[in-house]
């Protein structure tokens, strides 16, 4: 029996009669070539994917916690120059960003009102970023929550941001 004979001749000519380590050699280089093409298509796949799945983010420091007095908000600058609004009341500690999620406007505090308020469309949006009038509140849109974090030994507070210079390099 011939133990030398290639996978194209095994191929080409099957009715030969063919030996157990050449037929083992075959199927281990056929499950290599898959397992290589189908790692190759997968990564050019995720390569090619826009990086909306996951985006790239970056924590922020958005400042010490004492600094955020009860019932009071304060806009902190994300990477973009963007206004995020940390608000501080009962529920604890939140941050909203301050784009109006109908056309991209900026939405601010109206402390007397306990709510968020666009003047572009009279949006109007209640104190937990949720719109309740106009066009948002048409729509069942709410301000986008920004996720932060308490360091409570050291007492800052990070903001976890969108890094979009992460996403260009
Ligand atoms: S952009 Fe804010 S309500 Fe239209």
């Amino acid at each position: 029996m011939d133990d030398r004979r290639t996978w194209r001749e095994v191929t080409l000519h099957p009715e030969k009669s063919v030996s157990r380590r050449t037929w083992l050699a075959s199927m281990a280089m056929g499950i290599g070539l898959v397992a290589s093409y189908g790692l190759f298509a997968i990564q050019g796949f995720l390569f090619l994917l826009p990086r909306r799945l996951h985006p790239p983010t970056r924590r922020l420091f958005a400042g010490s916690l004492d600094q955020f007095k009860m019932d009071t908000l304060q806009g902190v600058l994300d990477l973009q120059g963007n206004e995020i609004l940390v608000k501080r009341d009962r529920q604890g500690l939140r941050a909203f960003n301050s784009t109006c999620p109908h056309l991209g406007c900026r939405v601010h505090w109206q402390a007397d009102k306990q709510r968020f308020f666009c003047p572009c469309h009279n949006g109007v949006f209640n104190d937990n970023g949720v719109a309740v009038e106009g066009p948002p509140a048409a729509a069942g849109q709410s301000l986008a929550e920004v996720p932060l974090d308490i360091d409570h030994k050291s007492g800052v507070v990070y903001l976890e941001v969108k890094d979009m210079g992460k996403a260009t390099t």
